[in-house]
């Protein structure tokens, strides 16, 4: 099986000044010196990714923006584009959050343009997925995830898998202090490498990287992270306090 190195990813969602995130890193950085084998990876707001980026060179620490548009440049008010993150050297970019999706209505087909545009521009890219309770509750689970990766990805070569990771976060888990199950979490992961694997072989499956989003804490992350087709956490509340994050990325520990 091909080894698939562990990365623990905040979503700081729209939290944090440039001055509280320097006083997080103060506190973070010390408390993550040590740690080895594994991606620690922070998403800040806009604002504070280029300081973001100054703070953490030389650690282990990798920045990453929580969202872009699929265009270079036009009239899009309020958006930044792939061009402009890899200006202050920004490698990597969260999209199609449940936030995006719900809040401010992306849609698949727009995510998927996101998808592209960050891969052809040198980003690597988590694209995020989940059912909401409705659809879990409906027994839609299955279908609402293969249908989101089917669309989001239908742009991608083969060769670009090697620049995407997986979010798994169901929306109902987000925010909640309601984690999925262990047997949730697996099933929904085990489908996502399914997927994977039928669309662009084995290879890329075992290689991809599948994150867990909703509700991780240092309490939980241990057993999640111990589950055969998790390879990462996605953490919204439990990474904004920097002892809490950092337990999170020392999860074996907890
Ligand atoms: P919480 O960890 O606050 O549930 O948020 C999860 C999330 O949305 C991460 O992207």
């Amino acid at each position: 099986m091909a080894e698939r190195i562990p990365v623990l990813a905040a979503n700081w969602k729209m939290h944090k000044t440039i001055q509280e995130m320097e006083a997080f890193f103060k506190v973070f950085l010390p408390l993550v010196e040590d740690v080895h084998h594994r991606e620690v990876m922070i998403a800040p707001s806009f604002i504070c990714l280029k300081d973001a980026r100054r703070i953490v060179a030389g650690t282990v620490v990798r920045i990453a923006a929580q969202n872009m548009h699929s265009e270079e440049e036009g009239a899009f008010t309020g958006e930044i584009s792939a061009l402009m993150l890899r200006s202050i050297d920004i490698d990597q970019v969260i999209l199609g959050h449940s936030e995006r999706r719900h809040i401010f209505g992306e849609d698949d087909e727009f995510i998927a343009k996101k998808v592209k545009a960050a891969v052809q521009h040198g980003l690597s890219a988590i694209l995020c997925i989940g059912e909401t309770l409705e659809e879990r509750e409906a027994g839609l689970t299955g279908k609402i995830l293969s249908s989101q990766l089917d669309l989001g990805l239908n742009q991608l070569e083969a060769t670009e898998y090697d620049n995407i990771s997986i979010a798994y976060e169901p929306v109902w888990a987000i925010g909640t202090g309601q984690t999925a199950s262990l047997d949730q979490i697996q099933e929904a992961h085990g489908l996502v490498r399914k997927f994977i694997e039928e669309r662009v072989g084995e290879a890329v499956a075992q290689h991809i990287r599948i994150l867990y989003g909703g509700s991780v804490k240092p309490g939980n992350v241990r057993q999640i992270m111990a589950l055969e087709d998790v390879d990462g956490a996605l953490v919204g509340g439990a990474s904004l306090d920097p002892e809490s994050f950092a337990s999170i990325v020392k999860y074996e520990e907890n």
